[in-house]
């Protein structure tokens, strides 16, 4: 059974009875495959207690985006974990969480402002800082975190060496469906004929990946978003891995955001630049 502590009281009285490493999986719930790849991932390391963080964390919202709405399915989501064996959920409140509201929040630094920061300008501040709570209260010696969302994990790698965080940051792989659509708890948004439209993004960053120089990976990528004019581009970008940079010889990311409907999406693929 997976232990749910619903404070941060009861989180610190389990946490001091721990001297192995403790690995930290932070979520928000809604869990699909993808999250539960990271808590496999968890358990792999040797005698890891592995706590999972449900937290809608409303500091990494912007007014008029979809903090209401997100879904909020905790029964749901400790079975899940339940089945795959995490020993610990914790969920706690806004205000247990942010009992000042916003005060002290964490800046992330240049690879903030582009492409997801660029649309979301208070997002990264935002996660960063529920992040870095969160790894002060559970003291966490590990925390894993998707792919799929890359330019976060970036920034949390950013955090962590700048800040001096004891945290080892472990990259999971984007978990996507047969379709190839990456996994998201946004996609339960999605009507039926939106879920078909969606998977646009993936054929796009695949046919990218087909590719070796600059223009072609874009070239190619455009192709396939433009035979779907319902699908609002926001951005497609070849970028080096820090995201900062120019592309250069070997690995880069391409990565790509778009609105279906109403919901907003983004995916990402690695390439080879010759
Ligand atoms: P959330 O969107 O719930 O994602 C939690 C973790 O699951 C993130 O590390 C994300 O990259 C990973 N994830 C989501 N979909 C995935 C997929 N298809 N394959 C692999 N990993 C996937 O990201 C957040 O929550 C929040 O910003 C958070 C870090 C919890 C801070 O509030």
């Amino acid at each position: 059974m997976t232990h749910i502590l619903y404070t941060i009281e009861e989180l610190k009285k389990q946490r001091a009875t721990h001297n192995g490493p403790v690995v930290l999986v932070p979520t928000m719930g809604a869990l699909h495959e993808g999250h539960l790849s990271l808590v496999r991932l968890a358990q792999q390391i040797p005698a890891a207690t592995v706590i999972v963080s449900i937290f809608v964390n409303p500091l990494q919202f912007a007014e008029g985006e979809d903090l209401d709405a997100y879904p909020r399915t905790l029964e749901a989501d400790v079975d899940k974990l339940t089945a795959v064996g995490a020993d610990y959920v914790f969920a706690p409140s806004p205000r247990d969480m942010y009992p000042q509201g916003p005060r002290t929040t964490i800046h992330p630094g240049p690879a903030g402002t582009v492409l997801e920061g660029a649309s979301r300008p208070t997002h990264f501040a935002g996660v960063l800082t529920v992040v870095h709570k969160l790894f002060a209260l559970t003291n966490c010696t590990h925390a894993i975190f998707g792919e799929k969302d890359y330019q976060q994990l970036l920034l949390i790698k950013q955090m962590v060496a700048d800040l001096n965080l004891n945290v080892n940051i472990i990259a999971a792989p984007i978990v996507r469906e047969k379709s190839g659509l990456a996994q998201s708890s946004r996609n339960q948004y999605l009507s039926a004929q939106q879920t078909q439209l969606a998977t646009t993004l993936w054929r796009a960053l695949a046919a990218g990946q087909q590719q070796h120089t600059k223009e072609t990976i874009l070239h190619s990528a455009h192709a396939i978003l433009e035979t779907e004019p319902d699908i609002k581009l926001d951005y497609l970008a070849l970028r080096h891995n820090d995201l900062v940079s120019e592309p250069t010889a070997g690995e880069n990311r391409l990565l790509v955001a778009a609105t279906v409907g109403k919901t907003r999406l983004i995916d990402n693929v690695a390439v080879t630049l010759n």
